[in-house]
């Protein structure tokens, strides 16, 4: 029995050699160590042998089972090494390959072009405030100087919550609020007037307006608003050059013409000089030269006082532009639906300023 032990272990050792994969040294290990396998079957003789041999030859029968499972073990370390060195090699991440570029987004042109004018105007030495684009009839209309039943209704018709609540049409109400706290706060503070004003105010506005490609309705204003003792005219003209300037270039000139708004007098639509042709004339002009950038004028004396200002020591100029309108100009968009519509055809246009 011992020789037999001893010629399995040698027969095990030497056929275990030549074995090539995990699969072949698992069967061979089946076939030796194995529940129906060779070592087994020698052990099943053993209920022949005496009781002073049958310890000994049990000892001798570990022996030779951990000499082959030590043999086995070593030589599946040896390819699950070797299996593992290839995974790697496989799945090695190249670092210096460039990546695959994610496709970033870009602000909205009219943020774009809204934080653009704010920031001209804070060089200005002006400060950004925002009002409820939901507004009382009182801040949107009356307090503009626009009583219930003014025929100037007409023309800013909207979208009403109840009779007293609606969907604000300019963004001049944010005057009368602004006005409003800085005149409650004077009285608060004991003083004798209330503190000057230099404000723009962006958002969205509200018109009972059918859609097409110059109307919207519901679009973007921006209101200016400075009111200080002494404001005269030709700071509104000064103002609105310096802003014009820096948004259409060096070369603009601007000019007022005679207009009529309930809550400035004189009222003025202002101009500049056409950025397609300088001024000459041309089909974006139509041959005039010059093209409307918004509506302004001196705060009427009415609006001030309503909101706690003495007409008598305050003057002030308010102005308000459509931001649509503007950036239409400024970057060529033809169709005022383009900025609702959320094509990234035409958004991607926009990327390079993020
Ligand atoms: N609120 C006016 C409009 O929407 C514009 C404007 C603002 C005019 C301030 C004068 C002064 O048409």
């Amino acid at each position: 029995m011992r020789e037999q032990l001893y010629s399995l272990k040698e027969q095990a050792l030497t056929d275990l050699q030549p074995q090539d994969s995990l699969q072949a040294i698992n069967d061979w290990k089946v076939k030796y160590l194995g529940k129906k396998g060779e070592l087994t079957a020698i052990l099943r003789g053993m209920g022949a042998l005496s009781a002073e041999e049958r310890p000994v030859v049990g000892q001798l029968v570990n022996d030779v089972r951990d000499a082959l499972e030590l043999a086995y073990g070593e030589k599946e370390a040896e390819f699950k090494k070797a299996e593992r060195n290839k995974r790697l090699a496989e799945e090695a991440i190249d670092v210096s390959l460039p990546g695959r570029a994610i496709s970033v987004g870009s602000e909205h042109p009219l943020n774009q072009l809204i934080r653009d004018i704010e920031d001209i105007f804070l060089g200005l030495g002006f400060t950004v405030v925002e009002g409820p684009e939901v507004e009382y009839d009182y801040f949107n209309f009356e307090a503009m100087n626009v009583p219930k039943n003014h025929p100037a209704r007409d023309m800013q018709d909207t979208f009403y919550i109840t009779e007293e609540l609606l969907m604000r049409t300019q963004t001049s109400p944010v005057q009368a609020r602004v006005m409003g706290a800085k005149s409650a706060e004077a009285r608060a503070n004991g003083q004798e007037h209330p503190d000057p004003i230099r404000i723009i105010s962006p958002g969205r506005v509200y018109r009972r307006d059918d859609d097409d490609a110059t109307h919207s309705h519901a679009f973007m204003q921006i209101e200016g608003l400075v009111v200080d003792r002494n404001i005269r005219m030709s700071d509104l003209k000064g103002t609105l050059l310096t802003f014009a300037r820096q948004i259409f270039g060096e070369s603009v000139q601007v000019r007022l013409r005679p207009s009529y708004f309930p809550f400035t007098e004189p009222s003025t639509e202002v101009d500049a000089t056409c950025h397609n042709c300088g001024g000459t004339g041309c089909r974006t002009c139509k041959g005039t030269g010059w093209i409307e950038i918004l509506g302004a004028g001196m705060v009427h004396p009415s609006v001030l006082e309503l909101a706690g200002y003495d007409p008598t020591v305050f003057s002030g100029f308010a102005f308000g532009m459509g931001v649509e309108r503007t950036a239409m100009r400024r970057y060529g968009i033809e169709d005022i639906r383009g900025f609702y519509q959320n094509d990234v055809r035409l958004m991607q246009n926009f990327k390079s300023r993020m």
